[in-house]
């Protein structure tokens, strides 16, 4: 009753949500790539689009339906992911929790490398554009960035330095050494420019719903 009593309470408000893995090609056959189920990226889509915003969910491949009223653009790689989250600029908040994947073959071959006698091959990395980084520093920042950080180890200290690496104003950040990946359950901090907050162990649509209700709590403030 609660949830259906927020009902509309976005409306006219325009959110940029990244979600799921990035898919980087080695070869025709071979791929980099990072865990992720998308479920917490989806279910904050579906969240928002339930209080009645207008969602764009950039998602990388998952197994997952596109949340209903949510308008998903599906991609592969970080660079398609970055050309999509800009297209649908200006929005006022921008929530990334995509996998990406840090690095992709410099040269993608273009038919499948083969095995040989001289042993396995060195591949060659270069770095990808880092999405959240740089929806923080466009021309068109939405008021609010939100970013995620699944960290091992030093997780506060990690990822408070990591908000301010990336530039954005809230960082929700989730210990992966609890099994997260793939599963419905997460237990978040999130920080801001003043605190850290550690949210209990929750279902992934509660984080949802509780991070969509401090986000329309900073719409109204702001
Ligand atoms: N992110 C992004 N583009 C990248 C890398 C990360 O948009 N190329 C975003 C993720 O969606 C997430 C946040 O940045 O919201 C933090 O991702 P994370 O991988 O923890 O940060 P990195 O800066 O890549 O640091 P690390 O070396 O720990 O992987
Ligand atoms: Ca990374």
């Amino acid at each position: 009753l609660g949830q259906l009593a927020r009902g509309g309470s976005l409306a006219g408000r325009r959110f940029l949500v990244t979600a799921g893995p990035t898919v980087e090609p080695l070869d025709p056959v071979r791929f980099l790539s990072n865990h992720s189920s998308g479920k917490q990226g989806y279910a904050i889509a579906e969240a928002l689009a339930f209080r009645g915003a207008d969602v764009a969910l950039v998602s990388g491949p998952t197994a997952l339906a596109a949340p209903s009223g949510v308008r998903r653009i599906q991609v592969s790689t970080a660079r398609e992911m970055l050309a999509a989250c800009e297209a649908e600029l200006p929005v006022d908040v921008a929530v990334c929790t995509a996998a990406v994947s840090d690095w992709r073959a410099k040269v993608q071959a273009t038919g499948k490398i083969k095995k040989t006698s001289e042993g396995p091959p060195t591949l060659e990395l270069i770095e990808n554009p880092d999405i959240l980084a740089a929806l923080c520093r466009h021309a068109q920042r939405p008021k609010l960035v939100v970013g995620f950080a699944a960290e091992t180890d030093d997780v506060l200290v990690n990822a408070k330095a990591k908000r301010i690496r990336k530039g954005c104003d809230w960082l929700v950040a989730n210990d992966v050494r609890q099994g997260v990946f793939g599963a419905d359950r997460n237990t978040v901090t999130l920080i801001d420019g003043t605190e850290a907050v550690n949210w209990p162990e929750m279902d992934k649509r509660s984080v949802a719903n509780l991070l969509v209700d401090r986000i329309e709590e900073f719409l109204i403030a702001h």
